[in-house]
C-alpha cells in the first residue's frame, strides 16, 4: 500500500520548517486537473491536488475514483501529491455523512493524505472522531489533516456580516484547545480559523466575487506558539498578499485554493473546455508567481 516516493507528510514538515507554503488546489471539474498540474510543473512548484466531498456531490468531479484516475494520467511525483480535502462529519447542509467509509475508500484507492473535518462537532466529539481517523490513516502510512474552529462560507444562506465576525473573533481556533486537540488526536496538520472563510458554493452564490477576508495574525502567532505542527489556511482565495506572507512566517505551511481557479473555469466551460483550461492555467501561474510567490519551491523544500 505505501507508495515508495517521499510522502506528503515529509513535504509538509520540511515546508513548515523552512517557512515555505504548499498550495493545495481543488478540482471540482475533471478537466481542471491537466492545467493545474501543468502549471505546477512549468513553475517547478510543489503542490497538492485536492478534492472535497462537496466537489463530487455539488460540482462535477464525479467521484473520488474519477479524480484519482484523472490524477494518475497527469501526476508528476516531483511536484504533486493527491489529497482528500474536507470530509465533514456533519456537512454544509447539516446532514451526517458516512465519513469513515469515504476516508477508508480514499486510503484504499491510493490518496496520499486525507482530511477529516469534525469542526461542526463539539470539541470532545471532534477529538474522538479525529483520533479514530488518525488511527485508521496512520496504520496505512497516510497523514491526516483535521480542523478546529469554524471556517465558514460553505453553508447555504448569507454569512453574518464579515466585519462583525472578524472583530468578535467568533469561531476562531482557540490556542489552548488546539494544544489539547493535537495532544489527544496526534493529527499531522491542523486547519485553523483566524478570519479566513471559504468561497461560497451554493448554486446561487458560487459565481459571486468572494469578499476579501482578513487574517488575525497575532491570534495565529498564539496558536503557532502552542503547537509545533504544520498549520493549514483554508479559504485561500481573495486574501491580500501582505496577510498571506505574514501567515506563512507564522506556521501556515499549506494554503487551500478553490474559488480563484474554479470561477475562471466556470465562466468559459460552456463555450470551450480548452479556453476554460487555459484560464485555469493562467490563473495558476499568477497565483504561483505573484500572489504567493512560490515558483521553484519543489527544489527548496526537500
Ligand atoms: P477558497 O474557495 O476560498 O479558495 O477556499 C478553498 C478551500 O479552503 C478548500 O478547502
Amino acid at each position: 500500500m505505501k507508495r515508495n516516493e517521499v510522502g506528503s507528510d515529509i513535504f509538509l514538515k520540511k515546508a513548515f520548517e523552512k517557512k515555505i507554503v504548499v498550495p493545495g488546489f481543488n478540482i471540482p471539474y475533471l478537466p481542471m486537473m491537466e492545467p493545474v498540474i501543468r502549471a505546477l510543473h512549468d513553475t517547478e512548484t510543489f503542490g497538492l491536488i485536492m478534492v472535497a466531498r462537496l466537489e463530487w456531490e455539488k460540482f462535477k468531479s464525479g467521484s473520488m475514483k474519477a479524480i484519482y484516475d484523472e490524477y494518475r494520467k497527469f501526476k508528476n511525483t516531483q511536484f504533486t501529491r493527491l489529497h482528500l480535502d474536507h470530509v465533514p462529519v456533519i456537512d454544509e447542509d447539516n446532514l451526517l455523512t458516512d465519513y469513515e467509509r469515504i476516508i477508508s475508500e480514499a486510503i484504499d484507492l491510493g490518496y496520499d493524505s486525507v482530511m477529516i473535518d469534525g469542526s461542526r462537532l463539539s470539541l470532545v466529539e471532534n477529538i474522538e472522531t479525529t483520533r479514530k481517523i488518525v488511527k485508521l490513516a496512520h496504520s496505512a502510512g497516510i497523514p491526516v489533516e483535521a480542523e478546529l474552529g469554524a471556517v465558514m462560507g460553505h453553508e447555504a444562506g448569507p454569512l453574518p456580516p464579515y466585519d462583525e465576525l472578524f472583530a468578535s473573533g467568533k469561531g476562531f481556533t482557540s490556542p489552548q484547545e488546539a494544544k489539547l486537540f493535537i495532544d489527544e488526536t496526534q493529527t499531522d496538520w491542523l486547519s485553523v480559523a483566524i478570519g479566513n472563510i471559504h468561497g461560497a458554493i451554493s448554486a446561487t452564490a458560487r459565481t459571486e466575487k468572494k469578499i476579501e477576508a482578513r487574517l488575525a495574525i497575532p491570534h495565529l502567532q498564539k496558536i503557532h506558539e502552542m503547537i509545533d505542527i504544520p498549520l493549514v489556511l483554508h479559504g485561500g482565495t481573495g486574501i491580500s498578499k501582505d496577510y498571506l506572507m505574514q501567515s506563512f512566517s507564522h506556521g501556515i505551511a499549506k494554503i487551500n485554493i478553490a474559488t480563484a481557479i474554479r470561477q475562471p473555469y466556470e465562466k468559459l466551460m460552456n463555450d470551450s473546455i480548452t479556453a476554460a483550461q487555459n484560464a485555469v492555467y493562467n490563473e495558476m501561474i499568477d497565483i504561483i508567481n505573484n500572489q504567493i510567490e512560490i515558483a521553484g519551491s519543489a527544489k527548496k523544500i526537500l
